[in-house]
């Protein structure tokens, strides 16, 4: 029975779709995905071009292979230091070493940090996953069986993360309602995109930022805050690591506009990039052109960082805006939001910058909160 679920991968069309006497509008055709806990011992299959943004991008989930949606919600209050990131994971440890070891590719895994700056992390192995992926305009659900853990979006891409997890210690939600629109590395959203953003990494940005709500009780403490939250997905047919020498990727809110930033650095010595930059609801850059953003790492480090080298105390970091200048920034690290380990750090940070016009002309000083992280992996 295990062996047969295990080869299990369920593709419904929803009955509600099918049943449905007026035209079905695109939003009504949903699909539904089974990903069993279990390794697949053969070759997998990645999506590269844009598809269904949110749904499942590796099938099946062998050895080598991984897919996931991560959420993260941070305060804008510059004294507290309360964050949560929840990862769906379809991800086996070999191919993700950073994942505690276990059989099972189906994990739920959330980081809290408390307002006073305490970590918390706890990880699941769920009986398989569910995600329900809308065909029309996107959009994911997600069920990780057995954890507690389940995530649902609406058309319009608001999530809510719901949490029941007696073994975890979890109860409450996430709620993410967002503000500004989703894109993918090279661009808005739109089909034929790309969503490759560097060697065999796939990468789509459902949520960008969005005002979110958090509501938790963990281990019997409340943790609530209302902040800026962010939801994407990253999946890759080889094994983390076979192309990344290291990478810095943030994201934040710093005055009007809200921040994404990639900056990749390959094994092959080459840099993969990606920019985005909203204001008002709008898109003002979605690039992974050269130059449109570099990040660069400043306090006692090397660019590019070596896995025995300092973390860094901060981040200098560059958007190109085209005709209104650039957007340049420096985030100063607060506090590291997972232990310290020497190939990864998740950092919050305070923000500061400043447009500078095409010109020269500098616009009056943005101040704001990011979330960001580092991986390094050789020396
Ligand atoms: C995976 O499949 C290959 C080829 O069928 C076989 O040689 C190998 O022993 C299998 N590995 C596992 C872990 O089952
Ligand atoms: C898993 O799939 C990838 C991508 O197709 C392939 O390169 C790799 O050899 C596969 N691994 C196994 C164990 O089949
Ligand atoms: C920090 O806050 C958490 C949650 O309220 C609490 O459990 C923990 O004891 C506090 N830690 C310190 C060092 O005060
Ligand atoms: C995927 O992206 C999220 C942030 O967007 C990040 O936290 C995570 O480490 C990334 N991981 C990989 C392997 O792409
Ligand atoms: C800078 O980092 C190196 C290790 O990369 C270390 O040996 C040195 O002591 C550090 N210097 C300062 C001033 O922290």
């Amino acid at each position: 029975m295990l062996r047969l679920l295990s080869l299990a991968w369920v593709l419904i069309v929803s009955a509600s779709a099918l049943t449905t006497h007026s035209k079905p509008q695109p939003h009504d055709t949903t699909s539904s995905y089974f990903i069993p806990f279990v390794v697949q011992n053969v070759s997998a299959q990645a999506q590269f071009t844009s598809g269904v943004l949110d749904g499942p991008k590796v099938h099946p989930i062998n050895s080598s292979v991984w897919d996931w949606w991560y959420f993260d919600a941070v305060t804008l209050d510059a004294t507290s230091r309360a964050s949560v990131v929840v990862t769906f994971f379809t991800t086996p440890q070999t191919a993700f070493p950073l994942l505690p070891p276990s059989d099972y590719v189906t994990v739920a895994y959330i980081w809290v940090s408390w307002p006073n700056g305490t970590l918390w992390s706890w990880v699941m192995d769920a009986d398989g996953a569910t995600v329900i992926v809308n065909e029309g305009g996107g959009g994911a659900s997600g069920t990780w069986h057995g954890t507690g853990f389940s995530f649902t979006s609406t058309p319009e891409l608001e999530y809510k993360i719901e949490i029941d997890s007696p073994g975890a210690g979890v109860v409450g939600s996430i709620s993410f309602q967002p503000t500004s629109p989703p894109h993918y590395p090279c661009g808005p959203v739109a089909p034929g995109q790309t969503v490759l953003l560097s060697t065999h990494l796939g990468w789509e940005n459902a949520i960008p930022d969005a005002v979110t709500v958090v509501d938790l009780r963990v281990r019997g403490e409340r943790l609530a805050f209302t902040g800026s939250g962010y939801h994407d997905k990253n999946w890759s047919d080889q094994p983390f690591g076979t192309h990344v020498y290291s990478w810095y990727w943030g994201r934040g809110r710093l005055g009007p506009y809200s921040l994404v930033w990639w900056d990749i650095f390959t094994v092959a010595g080459t840099e993969s990039l990606s920019a985005y930059i909203a204001r008002d609801g709008n898109i003002l850059t979605a690039s992974c052109a050269p130059g449109s953003v570099l990040a660069r790492p400043t306090g006692n480090t090397t660019y590019p960082p070596v896995l025995s080298g300092p973390n860094p105390t901060g981040y200098h970091v560059e958007f190109d805006l085209g005709e209104e200048g650039k957007l340049v920034l420096d985030v100063d690290v607060w506090a590291n939001l997972v232990e310290e380990n020497p190939e990864y750090g998740r950092f919050v940070g305070g923000m500061e910058g400043l447009v500078v016009d095409a010109k020269g002309v500098k616009g009056e000083k943005l101040t704001g909160t990011a979330l960001f992280e580092q991986f390094k992996l050789r020396d």
